[in-house]
């Protein structure tokens, strides 16, 4: 067990004393799901999204404080319009379904990512989302659409230098406190552990910026196959790890 879980081992024994406070995960792998079974790539993403909902309601039964999911980048507006069209589709399902469950769930939800290019129906139901959400304290599920952490940083950049343009800041008061601060995961602590399915291995502009001391976990299991056990492999695998935040132990 170690960076790569291959997906087989029996899952170890998870601490759930000591979870890690965020995880997050790129939901990785759901067109080659739908290829290997014959399917239009479409039913990838709704069988993406049944195993996200599975997914976030059982780290909010563990009770994990935060997770985050990767589920539209700003690069994949390049897809065609009936997957883009799929995912919107499946995003608005979930978010009308969570509202009507909130006041029993009771899960805090936030949007990282440039809101504006979605349809107008889709940003008012993400922020009636935020807005009735705001006030829970269970776990809080943030979801990352439109989403580029190269974007994120220079919107930051941008929005300070207009402040400092405009004499209400000095470059010098920029620390990374404030620069956090700044960025769509304002407020929010930065990832513990990181999650890649699909035998990926890299980091696709997600939390760029949030990630610098993350410790990552990367499977070959496809999203649409990623379960409990897997995620108990990840945390297993997490726990099983010395951070150093470049100091020595
Ligand atoms: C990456 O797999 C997945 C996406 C770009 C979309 C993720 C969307 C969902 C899981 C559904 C909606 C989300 C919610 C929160 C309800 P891929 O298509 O790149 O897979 P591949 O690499 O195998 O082609």
């Amino acid at each position: 067990m170690g960076l790569f879980g291959k997906g087989r081992e029996r899952a170890p024994k998870v601490d759930f004393d000591h979870l890690p406070r965020h995880v997050a995960i790129i939901m990785d792998g759901n067109g080659r799901w739908a290829n290997k079974r014959g399917l239009p790539r479409t039913a990838g993403h709704a069988a993406g999204a049944e195993t996200f909902r599975r997914i976030a309601t059982y780290c909010k039964e563990i009770g994990l404080e935060y997770l985050t999911v990767y589920a539209f980048s700003t690069e994949n507006w390049k897809r065609s319009e009936e997957e883009v069209g799929a995912i919107m589709g499946l995003l608005k399902k979930y978010l009308l379904e969570a509202i009507g469950q909130m006041e029993r769930d009771r899960v805090k939800m936030r949007f990282f990512g440039d809101l504006t290019p979605l349809s107008q129906e889709l940003r008012d139901l993400c922020r009636r989302t935020e807005e009735i959400s705001t006030h829970y304290e269970g776990c809080q599920v943030n979801i990352c659409l439109n989403y580029g952490g190269r974007d994120e940083i220079l919107r930051a950049a941008r929005a300070f230098a207009g402040e400092c343009a405009a004499g209400r800041a000095v470059p010098e008061q920029l620390d990374e406190t404030a620069f956090s601060g700044l960025l769509f995961s304002a407020g929010v602590p930065d990832p513990d552990l990181i999650i890649r399915p699909s035998g990926e291995v890299r980091i696709s502009n997600f939390l760029l910026w949030q990630s610098a001391y993350a410790e990552y976990y990367f499977t070959d299991v496809l999203w649409p196959d990623f379960d409990q056990e897997e995620l108990h492999r990840a945390l297993a695998s997490y726990q099983g790890r010395s951070r150093r935040f470049g100091g020595v132990t």
